[in-house]
């Protein structure tokens, strides 16, 4: 176990998390902000990178269970990132629709928020979010993030305007 909340287990994912990850990685919705579904290589390819990240960084996208049921509903982690030039750490959540508006996602971000500035030492925690995806924006909103910046991500042979979020350390007791 990586992190735990009051309502979610924080794990790694593992090959057993397939079925689920599809239905998150594979639904239209879900991936608007990535430029749509990733077929199936794309989601064994996504599980591939995470498990290096695990053993490369010490961390990644994590599964994210919900402890009442055993049932993997999302994915929250944190992961290093190149964003304006630098080399940061970031937050990262997707869900399983069927387990939105319920403040899973704030719940689970915050918790990686706290690993990041506790036990891996960060002095900034940043979330790169597409500048269409406002429930994101919402969460980094609520983990006590400001816009530091933009930019344009090249991403699946698209360019996507981007608003790079953070919270800093010192910040952390004004924000939620
Ligand atoms: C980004 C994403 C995780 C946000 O999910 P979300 O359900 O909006 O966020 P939360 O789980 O934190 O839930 C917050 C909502 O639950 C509501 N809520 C209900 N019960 C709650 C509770 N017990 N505690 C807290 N909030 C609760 C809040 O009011 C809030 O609603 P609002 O945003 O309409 O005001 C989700 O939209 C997603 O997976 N998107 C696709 C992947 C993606 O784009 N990821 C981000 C890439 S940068």
């Amino acid at each position: 176990m990586i992190l735990s909340t009051p309502r979610l287990d924080l794990r790694e994912l593992t090959e057993q998390d397939l079925p689920a990850l599809r239905a998150i990685l594979q639904d239209a919705e879900t991936m608007a902000a990535y430029e749509g579904a990733f077929d199936e290589q794309g989601v064994r390819d996504w599980l591939q990178r995470m498990r290096d990240r695990y053993r490369n960084d010490g961390f990644g996208m994590w599964a994210v269970v919900l402890r009442e049921t055993g049932e993997m509903i999302g994915q929250c982690g944190l992961t290093l990132q190149h964003i304006m030039g630098v080399d940061v750490i970031e937050v990262g959540y997707l869900f399983n629709r069927a387990h939105w508006h319920r403040g899973y996602a704030v719940e689970a971000a915050a918790a990686c928020r706290d690993h990041a500035f506790g036990s891996l030492g960060a002095n900034r925690v940043y979330a790169q979010v597409r500048d269409t995806n406002l429930p994101s924006m919402n969460v980094a909103i609520r983990l006590g993030m400001t816009v530091r910046g933009r930019f344009v991500k090249h991403y699946r042979g698209v360019d996507m305007p981007h608003l790079a979020f953070a919270i800093d350390r010192d910040d952390r007791h004004h924000g939620g």
